[in-house]
């Protein structure tokens, strides 16, 4: 195999242990969930589908259009693009979890003929050139270990006029070298963008960026909720990958939150393939 085909192997199958662990505590969203205040008691996976639903809105999709999702996770945010928009979906996954996880949700919505899920690695996707109306990618893009490559590609399978959103967390402060490499072991990640090196990261693709919005206050600096998650689900979560794994990933977590909303923020940035 090769270092690359590795690489994607590992990751997957890293993946594959943590994200049926997630899947259950988010509902089929696994990433982090918008809180308006203090006095906010939705619980997390509808405020999760807060953050699908901001990033869906921003790519501005008819029915019938056609929408790639990076990093589909579980499922849960193109099942809701699907039921939003009347768009079909297609996700793709290094996770095989994901793809089984997703295509077992697209069917029990009743969407399955407009959503489709494919096992593969973000930097060797192999669609045809300008194949999609729009392009989405939630938090999937910090490990990439090639950021200018996969926003390239989304650029080449985007139609001319077509639409691209990306949701992640941003760097807002300097922060410690050892606090950096433990946000960054947390999610296995390679880069953390500011929102201002996000949006030069899409310009530099080719794309023209006409929306962005920075909230971390409302979604990382909550960490105290996703904490309480895992509580809440804590017997459930034992039974079946038991105490350790647990301890495990409470423990990932800390490292994940431990910067707060000072230094790590969370946005959208969305923007446009010029249309000729
Ligand atoms: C934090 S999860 C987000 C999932 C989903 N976008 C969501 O919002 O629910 C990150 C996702 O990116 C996927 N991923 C990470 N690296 C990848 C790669 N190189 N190729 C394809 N998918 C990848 C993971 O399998 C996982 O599904």
């Amino acid at each position: 195999m090769s270092e690359t085909a590795t690489h994607s192997a590992d990751l997957g199958k890293t993946l594959d242990s943590i994200i049926p662990i997630m899947d259950l505590i988010n509902g089929g969203h696994f990433h982090l969930s918008y809180w308006y205040d203090e006095k906010d008691d939705t619980p997390i996976t509808e405020a999760g589908q807060r953050i699908t639903r901001r990033v869906v809105d921003s790519l501005g999709l008819r029915s019938g259009d056609h929408l790639l999702d990076v990093g589909c996770g579980p499922g849960g945010p193109a099942v809701l693009a699907a039921e939003l928009t009347g768009a079909r979906v297609t996700g793709v996954s290094i996770s095989s979890y994901d793809v089984s996880a997703a295509t077992r949700r697209a069917e029990e919505s009743g969407l399955g003929d407009r959503l489709e899920f494919h096992h593969g690695d973000y930097m060797a996707l192999t669609f045809p050139d300008a194949s999609f109306d729009a392009v989405m990618a939630i938090e999937s893009l910090l490990s990439a270990p090639d950021l200018d490559h996969v926003l390239g590609e989304f650029f080449r399978l985007l139609r001319p006029g077509g639409a691209v959103a990306l949701c992640h967390c941003t760097k807002e402060a300097e922060m410690s070298e050892e606090l950096m490499e433990q946000f960054k072991a947390s999610n296995m990640a390679n880069q953390l963008p500011t929102l201002p090196e996000w949006i030069e990261a899409l310009r530099r693709a080719g794309f023209v960026v006409e929306e962005y919005s920075q909230f971390g206050h409302r979604v990382f600096g909550q960490s105290a909720r996703y904490f309480a998650a895992v509580d809440d689900h804590h017997d459930e979560l034992v039974a079946k990958v038991g105490a350790q794994t647990i301890a495990g990933i409470k423990q990932g977590m800390r490292g994940f939150f431990d910067p707060g909303p000072e230094l790590v923020g969370y946005a959208i940035v969305a923007g446009r393939k010029p249309a000729a």
